[in-house]
């Protein structure tokens, strides 16, 4: 029997009862208080300050693009690296002169940042001004502790209770998309692995699946309303529905089924947990975009095990040879650390190799940030110039690979999902490919949000260009 982990209805009722008490707060002021949210880190993160945005709207507040105006600011922080952080702790700190401006500006600090106790406790002391945080797991009980910050005028900075960070799976809430045609679906929170680096584990809990049916519905309505890529969300999103009768690939399929014109994709996949079943269900399927994020983080297995990454380059091969195997024109991505405690010149070197091997489309590459809390961050750090280095060998060796990669598209024609004008220059039209690739092109403002196929005239390593043809 599937295990059902749901939120509780209590949870659900106090989440009404609290949305009606703001709106009504809003409404009898007359005034038209404004709501501006801040989102750094992953696309988990956007989603989730949707949600965040979904419910203050819900609760009467107006969405505003300049902080200035706000009367509720809420920054959905990130805690990956150091640099992440930084940047969450300068603009907070920026927002002081607006709290100066503005007496009743309630300023909410949420997200992976927050679940950290030094960090709360920074933002208790040189940070007065922050009214709240709130933990990833808590981010539906924004409207009691918003509640509670204007009845009690007092700072509530609180975190996840054991309840949401281990079990709860929060459904119904409002979603403010930022999009009409591009939209994320979270299927599953927080993450079990304990990658030796990695801050995730503890500032977004343990796995916990949403139910079949409530995505499914979720994923309908989308297509319904038009949406054209639908990304599913999770920190380890093959791992979905263990501890139940489901598992990814079969929920994959099952959506796979929606009748629609749309792409479907997902990340971040474990390679530990990327089967065969997965990438045959991908490669048979209608909807399922043919792109692959893969996190290989190294290609030294002394390094993958120091990490706690459960599979060796073997393994890591296997899935690459299948993938392209069952799928040749799949776009494969993926992220790779430098500088991991210990990592060697040699060790560094085996992942410079594993990129010729496995020949990325597109890489993330990071260099590594010690997180407090974690193994790694005690262990002896390779130095820092050491590490800037690696970091620009594997981009210079990476560069290549992807232009490498790009340039058989030349003379091809894409489909490609258009995003409208280009960021330098209001005469290009820019979009996306199947394998999430960026691509330049002659368009129209009829054209966004909508396919359109393209004849590919020009490839760089970070992107193509191309004219729209009929
Ligand atoms: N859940 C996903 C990704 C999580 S974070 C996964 O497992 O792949 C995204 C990326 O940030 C990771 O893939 C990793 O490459 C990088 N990262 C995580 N912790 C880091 C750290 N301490 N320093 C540098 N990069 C890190
Ligand atoms: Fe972090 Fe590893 Fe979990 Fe990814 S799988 S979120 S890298 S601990
Ligand atoms: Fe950052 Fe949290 Fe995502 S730490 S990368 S926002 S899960």
């Amino acid at each position: 029997m599937a295990k059902q982990l749901i939120m509780p209805p209590d949870n659900l009722q106090e989440r009404i009862v609290y949305m009606e008490r703001v709106r009504q707060w809003n409404f009898a002021s007359h005034m038209k208080r404004k709501v501006y949210v801040q989102t750094f880190g992953c696309q988990q993160n956007e989603a989730d300050s949707e949600k965040y945005l979904g419910m203050a709207v819900d609760m009467g507040y107006e969405q505003t693009d300049i902080p200035d105006d706000a009367d509720l600011i809420i920054v959905n922080t990130c805690a990956i690296r150091e640099h992440a952080e930084k940047k969450a702790l300068s603009i907070i700190g920026q927002y002081k002169h607006i709290k100066a401006k503005n007496k009743d500006l309630m300023i909410g600090v949420c997200g992976c940042m927050v679940a950290q106790e030094h960090r709360r406790e920074e933002l208790k002391m040189k940070y007065p001004y922050v009214t709240f945080t709130l933990g990833t797991a808590s981010l539906h009980h924004l409207p009691r502790v918003l509640w509670e910050a204007i009845e009690t005028k007092k700072r509530l900075i609180t975190t996840d209770s054991s309840e949401d960070f281990t079990t709860t799976v929060a459904e119904g809430m409002p979603v403010h998309r930022g999009s009409d045609y591009r939209a994320w679906v979270s299927i599953m929170y927080g993450c079990n692995n304990f990658c030796s680096y990695c801050i995730v584990p503890y500032v977004r809990g343990r796995e916990r699946s949403r139910n079949k049916e409530d995505i499914i519905s979720e994923v309908k309505t989308l297509v319904a309303e038009g949406y054209k890529d639908i990304t599913l969300l999770g920190q380890n999103v093959n791992s979905y529905g263990k501890g139940t009768n489901t598992d990814f690939a079969d929920l994959l399929a099952e959506l796979d089924t929606i009748e629609g014109d749309y792409w479907l994709r997902f990340m971040t996949s474990h390679p530990k947990d990327a089967s065969h079943k997965l990438i045959d269900v991908m490669a048979n399927g209608k909807h399922i975009a043919h792109q692959f994020h893969l996190p290989l983080q190294s290609g030294n297995d002394v390094v993958l095990k120091a990490m706690n990454r459960h599979y060796d380059m073997e393994r890591y091969m296997d899935s690459v040879l299948y993938m392209r195997e069952k799928m040749p024109d799949v776009t494969i991505t993926s992220d790779i650390i430098v500088g991991f405690p210990g990592e060697t010149e040699e060790q560094f070197e085996d992942t410079l190799k594993a990129l010729s091997c496995v020949r990325f489309d597109m890489l993330y590459s990071f260099i590594y940030s010690p997180r407090k809390g974690t193994p790694a961050a005690e262990k002896e750090q390779v130095p820092d110039t050491v590490k800037g280095n690696r970091f620009d060998r594997l981009l210079a060796t990476q560069n290549e690979i992807a232009l490498s990669q790009n340039s058989p598209l030349v003379g091809k024609k894409l489909r490609v999902l258009c995003d409208g004008v280009s960021k330098g220059d209001s005469q290009v039209y820019s979009g996306r490919t199947e394998g999430n690739k960026i691509v330049f092109f002659d368009g129209n403002p009829a054209m966004v949000g909508q396919f359109v196929n393209v004849k590919i005239n020009k490839a760089e390593a970070f992107a193509l260009w191309g004219k729209v043809i009929k």
